[in-house]
């Protein structure tokens, strides 16, 4: 009852901030589209041990108890879908840093959810596994697919038909990611924190809501048109709402540091000398720079040179999730 699974992270373009509701279903309040990267993953293997009391969650070599409810909401529905109650020792390593605004969460999630339903020898849809991921982490119902994903809020109180469906593969538009990294820090206020605190008291929230229907339908076609200007226009605006939203919250959320305007400035520098990039920035500091295949290594240059920029990643798109119960045994 063991296996592995690994995940990629996914950068959102059109943001997933908000929940329909604050219960475990954890159905986001608006969709979302994001894209898969290949080279941000997690790997995860899930070990189901009749000895076992409870869940034991282990990531990058630490026990992380405050992830043990999610960890077990996931766990759960796979378990009853088997009929088995045996308690999981988790083993997760991401080879990105963690809780930096580098969706380790989606990721993870994803990964987890792969493994335990391999390891219960389940074979759920994509879309199955994708429901079940949304419950640990929102954006993980995300990473099961590759490439262009859409995630939809759906309409169902059970939260049966809000899962992520591939929109375009990877190959159709391998479009390039430059991560500037300005700050190695874990972020102080989570997603889940934040976007909760964003609808409660941001007077804004409703208007981030509002804007949602026409940011996918402007996301989807430019991205089914391989309309990068189109693209760009929708994610930053997009992304700078999602700000605006959080920005307007009591107290305050504000994510960035200085290193990330500087970041902005420069990609907005760089599109004005025609280099077709153009950013989008989540719970945290660092920035993203998306841009259209072949240019990352200008991008990455630009980026490097900005002051408090720490380190940057690059990465192209990604496949969905990959299980292979045969790594982990073999070692
Ligand atoms: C800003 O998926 O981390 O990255 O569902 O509470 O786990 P929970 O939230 P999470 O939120 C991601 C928020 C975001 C935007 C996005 O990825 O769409």
């Amino acid at each position: 009852m063991k296996a592995a699974a690994r995940a990629r992270a996914n950068i959102a373009l059109v943001k997933y901030w908000g929940k329909a509701d604050d219960g475990p279903l954890n159905i986001p309040a608006v969709g979302s589209i994001s894209i898969t990267l290949d080279a941000l993953w997690s790997d995860t293997e899930v070990q189901f041990d009749e000895f076992l009391a409870t869940d034991e969650l282990t990531l990058n070599g630490q026990r992380r108890p405050e992830q043990h409810d999610r960890v077990r909401r996931c766990l759960d529905l796979l378990r009853a879908r088997a009929g088995v109650e045996h308690a999981a020792r988790i083993t997760s390593r991401n080879n990105f840093p963690t809780g930096a605004g580098l969706a380790s969460s989606a990721s993870g999630y994803a990964a987890l959810t792969a493994a335990a339903a391999a390891a219960l020898n389940l074979k759920p849809t994509a879309r199955e596994l994708s429901i079940v991921a949304r419950q640990g982490s929102g954006s993980a119902a995300r990473s099961v697919f590759g490439g262009f994903v859409e995630m939809r809020t759906g309409t169902r109180p059970d939260g049966s038909d809000s899962y992520a469906e591939a929109l375009m593969p990877a190959e159709a538009w391998p479009l390039e990611l430059v991560v500037a990294l300005t700050t190695r820090d874990e972020k102080q206020v989570s997603s889940r924190a934040g976007m909760t605190r964003s609808a409660a008291t941001s007077p804004y929230f409703p208007a981030w809501v509002a804007r949602n229907q026409p940011d996918l339908k402007q996301g989807r076609e430019a991205i089914l048109n391989r309309d990068f200007e189109s693209l760009a226009d929708v994610a930053e605006r997009n992304c700078l709402c999602m700000h605006g939203a959080a920005m307007a919250a009591r107290p305050p959320l504000l994510y960035w540091n200085g290193a990330t305007i500087a970041c902005l400035e420069a990609v907005r520098e760089l599109r004005r000398t025609g280099v077709p990039v153009f950013f989008t920035i989540d719970a945290g500091p660092q920035l993203k720079a998306v841009c259209a295949p072949g240019e990352s290594e200008a991008v990455r240059e630009a980026l490097t040179d900005v002051p408090g920029v720490l380190d940057v990643l690059q990465s192209g798109l990604g496949p969905g999730i990959e299980t292979d119960p045969g790594r982990w045994s073999a070692q």
